[in-house]
C-alpha cells in the first residue's frame, strides 16, 4: 500500500510517498522561512505560505517517487494539533485531492506521526532495528514535551506518564536562543555552539530536575538566562557559547533522566526519542549510552524523521488505512491533540 502523507501544522509543509512497511519513497519538506524575523512562528503567514506551497510540495512528492496520484491507495493529512489556519490548508488540500481521485482519506495526530517516525525506513540509511511494543516514548518538539508509554500504534493504546507544566523543551530552546541574539529557529543552532561552551562555567538548573515526578517545567530556564542577558553589555561568543553548553546540559539532562525513570517504573526495555529536539547532539548521545548501561534498546530516528515531515503522517496514516479506518468529509482541523493528557499547565508546587 502507498500512502500521500500530507503535514501543515506548523512552519513546515510537508509531503511524502510511504509504503505501509514504512519505506520512504519520497519525501518533500518545505521550511518556512517568513518567521525569522519575528523570532517566532506567526499563524496567519504560515496559513499564507501552507496554501503557497502545498500543491507544489505535494507534486514534488509525487514525482521524487515516481508515481501519480492513481497509484496512491490513501490520503493521510495532520489534522491535530496544530495552527487550525495552517492545519486547514492540509485539510482541505487532501480533500480536493481524495474527492477528485476517489482516495479514501484518513486525519493523523501530529503526536502519533512524531510517536511511529522511528518506524520509517528511510533510502540509504542503515537498517535499524524497529521498537518492540510496549515502548515509552520521549516527545520533545517546539509545540510539546511529554513521555508517552505506547501499547500499540494507535492513539487509545498510548498513555501519557508525563509532560511539562509550561514551555515545550523546543520553544524554550527557541526563546533561549531569541535572547542570545542566535536568531529562529533556535536549536540546531544553541546545539552547535553548545559544543564550544563550557556548561561548568554558568549556573543553570532545569526546574524539577530533581522531583520524582515525570513532569517538566522549561520556563524557569529561559527566566535564569533572561537575568543572565538582560539589561548588560551584549555576551562576547565564549560567553554566548558557554550559555548554550550549560543550559543545553541543564535541558537534556533532565529530559533523559526522566525517560530512564519511566522505561523502569513500566519495566519497559524500549525507550523512543521523536520530535525536533529529538535531533538534539547531546540528548542523542545521553539516551544512547543511557540505555546502553542499563541493558536498554534505545530507538533514535534520523534527524530527517525528528524534525516535522510529511513521512511520518504518511506512515501513522497507513497504519490507519491498514485496519480499514477511513474519515469522511466532515474531517475537521483542531488545535488539540487526541492523545490523553495526565498533566495540566501550571498544575501543583514545583
Ligand atoms: O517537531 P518539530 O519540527 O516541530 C514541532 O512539532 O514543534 O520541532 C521543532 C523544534 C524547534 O523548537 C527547534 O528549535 C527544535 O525542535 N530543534 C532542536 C534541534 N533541532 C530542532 N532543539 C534542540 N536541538 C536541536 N538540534
Ligand atoms: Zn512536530
Amino acid at each position: 500500500m502507498l500512502v500521500l502523507g500530507i503535514e501543515s501544522s506548523c512552519d513546515e509543509t510537508g509531503a511524502a510517498v510511504v509504503a505501509d512497511d514504512g519505506t520512504v519513497r519520497s519525501d518533500v519538506v518545505q521550511s518556512q522561512v517568513v518567521h525569522s524575523e519575528w523570532g517566532g512562528v506567526v499563524p496567519e503567514l504560515a496559513s499564507r505560505d501552507h496554501a503557497r506551497n502545498v500543491l507544489p510540495v505535494v507534486r514534488e512528492a509525487l514525482a521524487r517517487a515516481e508515481v501519480t496520484l492513481d497509484a496512491i491507495d490513501g490520503i493521510a493529512v495532520t489534522c491535530r494539533p496544530g495552527l487550525v489556519g495552517a492545519l486547514l490548508v492540509g485539510v482541505q488540500a487532501a480533500k480536493g485531492m481524495a474527492f477528485g481521485s476517489r482516495k479514501p482519506i484518513v486525519g493523523v495526530d501530529h503526536l502519533m506521526g512524531h510517536l511511529l517516525a522511528v518506524f520509517l525506513r528511510r533510502a540509504g540509511g542503515e537498517a535499524r532495528p524497529v521498537p518492540e511494543f510496549p515502548f515509552v516514548a520521549l516527545l520533545a518538539s517546539g509545540g510539546h514535551t511529554a513521555i508517552y508509554r505506547v501499547d500499540a500504534a494507535s492513539t487509545d493504546r498510548v498513555r501519557e506518564l508525563g509532560a511539562t507544566r509550561d514551555d515545550a523543551a523546543g520553544e524554550a530552546y527557541d526563546k533561549v536562543a531569541k535572547l542570545l541574539g542566535l536568531g529562529y529557529p533556535g536549536g540546531p543552532a544553541i546545539d552547535s555552539l553548545a559544543k564550544e561552551g563550557d556548561a561548568d562555567a554558568i549556573d543553570l538548573v532545569a526546574p524539577m530536575a530533581h522531583a520524582r515526578s515525570l513532569e517538566f517545567s522549561f520556563s524557569g530556564i529561559k527566566t535564569q538566562v533572561a537575568a543572565l542577558v538582560q539589561g548588560r553589555a551584549p555576551l562576547d561568543d565564549a560567553a554566548r557559547a558557554n550559555v548554550c553548553a550549560a543550559f543545553q546540559r541543564a535541558v537534556t539532562g533532565v529530559l533523559a533522566k526522566k525517560l530512564f525513570a519511566a522505561a523502569e517504573a513500566e519495566g519497559v526495555l524500549h525507550v523512543v526519542l521523536g520530535g525536533g529536539v529529538a535531533a538534539n547532539s547531546e540528548l542523542r548521545r545521553r539516551v544512547q549510552e543511557g540505555a546502553a548501561r542499563r541493558g536498554m534498546a534505545a530507538h533514535v530516528p534520523p534527524l530527517a524523521s525528528c524534525t516535522d515531515n510529511g513521512a511520518m503522517i504518511a506512515y501513522a496514516g497507513a497504519v490507519r488505512l491498514s485496519r480499514g479506518e477511513r474519515d469522511g468529509w466532515d474531517l475537521a482541523a483542531t488545535s488539540a491533540t487526541a492523545l490523553p493528557r495526565a498533566t495540566r499547565k501550571g498544575r501543583g508546587r514545583r
